[in-house]
């Protein structure tokens, strides 16, 4: 990945349908988890922003995909999307439009990197507890995507180096059991943790 000029972020646009999303080839990367996860602040630290992307402390907060436009520069390079999904199995909405986003998420992550553009997936998981079930259904989802991923932890700051040690373990566990083979970055959003791990990540993606 070219060196991204982080200056340069805006929030671009939102797309509430399929039919919405964009069509200029530019590669784009997905921030995927359930709702009050820490998408919209992970997405703020790494772009080294207070709120370009709003976040809350009530649930269901994002309510598209959001696009924010980074590194793009007049006359130089194009730029990349990071993507902030709505909460997955936000239940706060009617059973007919929570329905209507997760089948818009699933699409995303699986047809969208067939089609080109979404080139990396970050998967968030609350440090904190156990996958729950939305998490799990999201690691089925994302097994039948092609855009290789990255787990998120986060909030780390709200568990001791001990826990944060002992949760990734178990993760670990967990996903080998399922035969699945992703990294996991522990962050915080607050503390500015795993910032720059995670940037790794996403370059060696794409
Ligand atoms: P939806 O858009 O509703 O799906 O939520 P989201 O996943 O975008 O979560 P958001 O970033 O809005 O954060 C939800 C709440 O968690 C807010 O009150 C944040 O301040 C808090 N939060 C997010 N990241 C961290 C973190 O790293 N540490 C701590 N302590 N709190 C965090
Ligand atoms: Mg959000």
């Amino acid at each position: 990945m070219p060196e991204l000029n982080l200056h340069h972020a805006r929030f671009a646009f939102a797309a509430p349908t399929w039919a919405a999303l964009p069509d200029d080839g530019r590669p784009e990367v997905a921030f995927v988890g359930r709702s009050n996860v820490g998408k919209s602040s992970l997405l703020n630290a790494l772009l080294r922003r207070k709120n370009l992307a709003r976040t809350s402390g009530t649930p269901g907060k994002t309510q598209a995909l959001n696009f924010y436009l980074v590194g793009e520069a007049e006359g130089g390079p194009r730029g990349i999307y990071l993507v902030d999904l709505p909460g997955y199995g936000y239940a706060k909405v009617s059973q007919a439009q929570r329905a209507a986003w997760q089948r818009l998420i699933g699409r995303y992550l699986t047809e969208r990197p067939a089609d080109g553009p979404l080139r990396a997936i970050v998967h968030l998981v609350d440090s904190r507890h156990e996958p729950t079930a939305l998490d799990e259904e999201l690691f089925e989802i994302l097994r039948g995507s092609l855009a290789p991923r990255v787990i998120a932890l986060t909030k780390a700051d709200k568990i001791s180096r001990n826990q944060q040690q002992s949760r990734v373990a178990a993760l670990k566990r967990t996903l080998a059991g399922s035969g699945i083979e992703v990294p996991i970055v522990l962050t915080s959003a607050e503390k500015r943790e795993g910032i720059d791990a995670l940037w790794r990540w996403i370059a060696t993606f794409l």
